[in-house]
This record gives C-alpha cells, structure tokens and sequence, in this order.
C-alpha cells in the first residue's frame, strides 16, 4: 500500500535526504526559468547535482516535458533512493490557453463554469509536465488596494468557498493517478486577504472570530474538496508570522481542520521569519518553521541546509522530519508517482493537449460569462445591422499586452486578442471602426485627447477602453487609490462630453471607484482580464451575440477611501436608515458609505422580475429544513441568465451578525415570457456563527430573509429558528 512504501522508504533516509525531500526549488531545467539568487543554483547543472546526491523533492516554476524528464531521470535513476520529484508551477488562470483572472472569472457566481476552465488548464498543465498548481487563491479579499484580490473569488466567503471548492474538482479530476489530474494546492493558510490597508505583505490584525468567520471557512471547503497541498501564507497574524505560527498551521489546520496533506512555505517565507523580527537567524528561522508545521520550504533552502544539524543538536525531533516527509510522499504516492515515475511526461499530449480548438471556445465562453454589465442606459447592445460607425478609444483598444492579466507568464503574449482584433473579425464591415489610442496607460500622450474628440464626433457611438495594466494588479502591486489614472480620466471626461453614446470598457484586476466622464457614460462594463480569447468576448457581449449575465464578485465603492468596504458589513448602534437621517450616522461626511456597484450586482440585456416569494414555512425547527421558493421571469424580448442570490440576517445574536450574508445562489437561463420557480433548502447550520469561546453555534430567534439580484434590494420574508427541544 501507499502507507507501507512510503515507511519503508523513510526508514532508508537519512537525515539529509529526508530534509531534501522537504526542499523546493525553481526549477533550472526548462525554458522558463525564473532568477534563484536566494540559494545561488541558477543552472542545470548545479541543480541536477542537488537533484542526484537527493537534496531536493520539487522544482517549481518549470514547463516543458523534455526538461522535465531530464530532471526525473536524475532523480529516479542517479540518486540513491530514487525518489521521484514532484514538478510544480503557479499555473493561476491558464498556462498557454489563458481564461480570465480568477477575480473576473469569479463573476460568473456559477461553479460548474470554473469547475471547466479549471480542468482544461490542468490537462494543459499536466501535458507541460506539471504534478501541481500553487492555486486557487481562496483569501478572501476585503481591500481592493490590495494587489493580490485579482487572484481569488471577491469578497465573500460563501462565494469563494463554492468556486475554489469547484476549481479544485477541475484541477484534480476525478481520479488523482490520471497523467492528466493537476494538484491544487489552496493558499495563502491565512488570512492573506486580510493584510492592513491592503498592504501587500503587510501584517494582519485581527479577532479568532474573523479568522474563523472570514478567512478560514473557503480552505475547510477546498480541503473537503480533496485538496492535498496547502501554502502558509506570508503575512504575520496578531504578531505572529504564518510561517512560523503552529497553533495556526497545526492546531487549527491539522487538529480542528483535519488536513491530512502537505504544507509548502511561501517563497522565501522562512528565511523572511528573521525580517519579521521573529527569528535570530536562519538556521533559528528553519527551525521556527518546521516546528510549527511547514513541511516543504520553497526556495530559500533552508531546510537542505539547517534541519540536518537542527536535528543531529536535537533542536528538532527527528520525528517532526519524519511527518513532514511521510505527508510529502504519501501526496506523490497518491499521484501514482511511484508507479510511474514519467506520468505527465508524454511528449505527445504536449504537442496536441496544448492551445487546442476546444480550450479556445471555452476560453471565450468563459471570458463573455465574466463581463459584468454594470450600467446601460439602452445603448447597448449594438446591433452590427444597424452598420453605426464605432470609434474604439483608449490604451487598451488595440494592445495584446494587457489582456492575460498577472500571472500569465507561461501565455505566449503575441497570442491572445485585442478588442479590436475581435471586433474587426464580428463586424460585418469592419472598415465602420475606427481606433485611436487618446491616452497612454499612465500618462498623456501630445494631441491623444484631441484626436480622440475627433473620432468620437465623426462615430455614431464610442467604445471606451480604459483601465489598469496588467502591472498593477496582482502580487506586490498594492495601490493608495483604486481609480482610473489621470490620463485617462481626462481622456474618458473629453470623449463623454462630446455627447455621443459612450460605452466604457473597464480593464482591471480589482474592483474600482469611478469618477465623473467614466461613472456618467451611457453604459459600463467591467471586463477584467479576460485572457487569449478577451476582444473576441467582448465583441460578443457588445454586439449581442452573448447576453452579459456576471455578477460582482466584490463591491464598487464610491471613493477608493471606503476601502476596505464589503457588503457583509455589520450594523453599528448608528446606521443610516432608508429614508432617514444621515446626520451623526454611521457615514463618511462627504460620501455615503454605500456602494456605487454592489456585490452581486449584474444587467442584462432582457429584463428579469422576480415574485411569488414563498416559505415552506415561517418556522425552521432546530433540526428541520425549510424551503424558499421564488417564481423568476424573463420580461424582456431577448433570451438571457439571471443570477438569483439568497442572503439571510441574523436580527439578534449574542455577536453581532452582518447585515447581509450570501448563503445561496442560481443561475437561471429563461427565453423571453419564460418563468421559472427557484428551489432552496436551508437548515440551522446554514445560520450558523462564531459565538462564544469561538464554536459555531446558530442561535434560535428571528431571521430576515432576501431573494434577489445582487445584495442590495430583493424580495423579503422572515422565518423564525426555534431552540433544539430536549426530550
Ligand atoms: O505561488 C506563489 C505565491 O502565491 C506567491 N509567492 C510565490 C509563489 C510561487 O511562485
């Protein structure tokens, strides 16, 4: 069995193999091939010595068969034990086919989608000869200044739950000994999210009942899904870092959590416990570390070089090496990496599973199911028929440089296409589109806004492409302000007030706060990164051949100063009431602290109503389920998917309880007069919190209750839980 091979296995080891097996480093034998200063092995030839006297188990960051093999060989065939290495890469939302960033992604609110595109990037990965991707990302992200929300599912915890939950079936497949099934690995063990004004690596400070509420809840998901890898995050949490925190990596993820898989340090993360000023020195930091329950360090090498002596002074018990190193080769036992160590190498499937027809089609069926449509006064759709002449203005109107989004590296850039390219190919006579850039990404370009102008008045309708780059999202790219740059403020105030029908094509990696000509166009649209397939999508969504049926997995704040903002918010003793009073309320004194796009906000081009709200019954017993049910129509005259959202509140609870919580969601498709009932059950543990001495606890009383189509609004009902009746 897998548990005797790997004992025998371990019993052979000796100390320095075992610490090599708990070491991971960039890969050196393959194309990519990204800087490794920290341990100073930058070439094949070093890292195959490493590899062959056993003193190292995974290489990340690599793709290709050919390298990959080699490195295999040396391991199976040259190394005393043989040990096959596990190969790992940050493959986050494609590796050569690229979908849209997780963020974008996650606006779709439909598991089964991710669950797709997650399993086309694994066969993709798998067939570069990949075991493992350091993804999803399931830190709930509650502070869009934060460069890293990109990666993950928004700010909510039950949405992020269910996608990273789904992300994880696709990644894996059904069966983990499948050349073609991808380990995930769910980071950042915890609370990333959740750093000090959105500072990237900066420090967490915040109650049990947050971490437990917040940001634990999505990994007990992504562990229930199967997932065998975890990564400790880089962020201190009350004074102590990640990296080194056992009550956190052992007590809660291991005792409470039940994970039973492996933990990988962040790079570099343990030799960073001395920058923290937590360790004295490195060999103190790997040491800190391995104690606490990291069992893979990525990069610094640490391990390779302190735990043989740690243990031989016995500041380490030799059995603390022994659990680390049986976790990390049960997962490649479990993998069939034993049996086979080549699984995954096959030259073959790395010619024809890669960039295929088919992951191209769901590429830019995924990346239409993420544009949010956030405002349409009735410009849009355009009807191509109708032959309007169209200027596409902006940065990012005619520029593949910015369409993958961070994280894309192993994406061939010259690849993907641009909204011009894509709506040249879907209308009819394209010779009707002009393009004109107007505006560099961050600064003014001589005569840009003029010739802009220009272009808008000779059009009968603008399309406005204005945005982030792709540089200023994701890991350290944190922000003070979560706005469109100046240039191209100016640029988007000049072409809306030209008076022509404008449509702003948001590009972005957070959610933002816009101002003035963007916030007054006729219509916007937030498209993310949306990934090989993003002007093809686009031109889709604008030319109706898609109706837009996303939702915002985070909220759009009016001002980038209301960051951190989140719709699950609590109360306070003093809100702002509808219609009342907002004098001494719970509001900033020169913006309501509302949002300007919630969570869960979405149009489409039909219309959709919502009625006949019905409870099985107002009383929900202690361990009894009640049903909600809802009639949705289609009112409009196109065909078109409405997401409908269940929140719930907790009136009274010995801890405060949000004002809103997502605790169910559908996607419906309906034709036109087409109506439809949506079914949901809720029981007590749906209603449960972290109460006292921080169990989860429901407790009995009054809950309101709202069907609807984002988080604001809805229709409302109330229900009452009733205490457990003891015999
Ligand atoms: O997987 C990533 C992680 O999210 C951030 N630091 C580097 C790792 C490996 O590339």
């Amino acid at each position: 069995s897998d548990v005797q091979r790997v004992d025998a296995l371990i019993a052979k080891m000796t100390i320095e193999e075992k610490a090599g097996q708990m070491t991971c480093l960039a890969d050196s034998f393959r194309p990519f091939n990204p800087p490794n200063p920290q341990v100073g092995i930058q070439d094949e030839k070093r890292l195959s010595d490493e590899v062959r006297r056993g003193r190292v188990g995974c290489l990340f960051n690599g793709i290709g068969v050919a390298g990959a093999r080699r490195a295999q060989d040396i391991a199976v065939k040259d190394s005393r034990l043989g040990i096959p290495l596990l190969f790992a890469g940050d493959v986050i939302h494609g590796l050569k086919t690229i979908f849209p960033v997780p963020l974008g992604e996650s606006s779709c609110f439909d598991p089964s989608m991710v669950e797709r595109t997650a399993r086309a990037m694994a066969i993709e990965a798998t067939a570069a000869g990949l075991h493992l991707t350091f993804a999803p990302m399931v830190d709930v992200a509650r502070d869009q200044r934060w460069g890293r929300v990109v990666e993950g599912a928004g700010e909510d915890v039950t949405l992020t739950g269910l996608l990273s939950a789904a992300r994880i079936r696709g990644f894996q497949g059904r069966d983990l000994r499948r050349d073609d099934s991808l380990l995930a690995c769910p980071k950042h063990f915890a609370a990333y999210g959740a750093v000090a004004a959105g500072l990237e690596y900066g420090n967490v400070d915040i109650s049990e009942e947050t971490l437990r509420e917040t940001h634990l809840p999505p990994f007990g998901k992504a562990f229930a899904a199967g997932a065998l890898t975890t990564m400790a995050a880089f962020n201190e949490i009350n004074g102590v870092p990640a990296t080194a925190d056992g009550e956190l990596l052992t007590d809660i993820l291991r005792g409470e959590m039940r994970f039973r898989g492996f933990v990988f340090s962040d790079y570099t993360a343990d030799e960073e416990l001395v920058a923290h000023g937590f360790a004295e020195d490195d060999r103190d930091a790997a040491r800190l570390a391995v104690l606490a329950g990291v069992d893979m360090s990525m990069q610094s090498g640490l391990y390779i070089r302190y735990l043989p002596d740690l243990v031989k002074s016995g500041a380490v018990p030799m059995g603390t090496i022994d659990v680390a190193v049986r976790r990390i080769l049960y997962v490649k036992s479990a993998i069939g990496l034993f049996d086979n160590p080549y699984r995954s190498l096959n030259e073959e499937a790395e010619k024809t599973r890669i960039y295929t027809s088919s992951h191209r089609a769901l590429a830019r069926e995924s990346a239409a199911r993420s544009v949010v449509l956030l405002k349409n006064d009735g410009v849009l759709p355009i009807d191509p028929a109708k032959g309007q002449r169209i200027a596409l203005i902006g940065p990012f109107a005619e520029d593949r440089a910015n369409i993958y989004g961070p994280w894309a590296f192993y994406g061939d850039p010259d690849k993907g296409v641009d909204i011009a390219a894509g709506l040249r190919a879907a209308l009819p006579d394209p010779s009707k589109l002009s393009v004109t850039r107007g505006s560099d990404i961050s600064g003014a370009i001589d005569g840009g806004i003029a010739a802009a102008v220009d272009a808008a008045k000779a059009a009968d309708f603008v399309l406005l492409a204005i945005g982030e780059s792709q540089a200023m999202s994701g890991e350290a790219q944190s922000r003070t302000m979560i706005e469109i740059p100046a240039a191209q403020q100016a640029l988007a105030d000049a072409v809306v007030a030209t008076g022509k029908p404008v449509a702003v094509l948001l590009r972005h990696g957070r959610a933002l706060a816009l101002h003035d000509g963007v916030a007054n166009a006729n219509a916007i649209l937030a498209t993310w990164f949306l990934g090989s397939e993003a002007g093809n999508a686009i031109a889709d969504i604008i030319l109706g051949k898609v109706d837009p049926s996303a939702k915002l997995p985070v909220s759009f704040p009016w001002e980038s100063g209301q960051e951190p903002f989140y719709y699950d918010r609590k109360s306070t003793g003093r809100p702002v009431v509808d219609n009342g009073s907002s004098e001494y309320k719970a509001r900033y004194a020169t913006t309501d602290n509302s949002a300007r796009f919630p969570f869960g906000h979405g149009l489409s081009y039909t219309e959709f109503a919502i009625d006949q709200l019905k409870l099985s019954d107002a009383a929900l017993r202690w361990d009894a389920a009640i049903e909600v049910t809802a009639r949705i129509t289609n009112k409009g005259q196109r065909k078109g998917s409405e997401v409908v959202q269940l929140y719930t509140r907790d009136r009274v609870a010995s801890r405060t309880r949000p004002i809103r919580e997502l605790k169910r969601m559908e996607r419906i498709t309906l034709s036109p007069g087409e109506s439809r009932t949506v079914r949901f059950s809720l029981s007590r543990t749906d209603l449960e919190f972290v109460g006292a001495r921080n169990q989860r606890v429901a407790e009995p009383g009054v809950f309101d209750l709202w069907i609807g189509q984002s988080s604001v609004g809805g229709l409302h009902a109330q229900f009452t839980l009733y205490a457990e009746v003891k015999a």
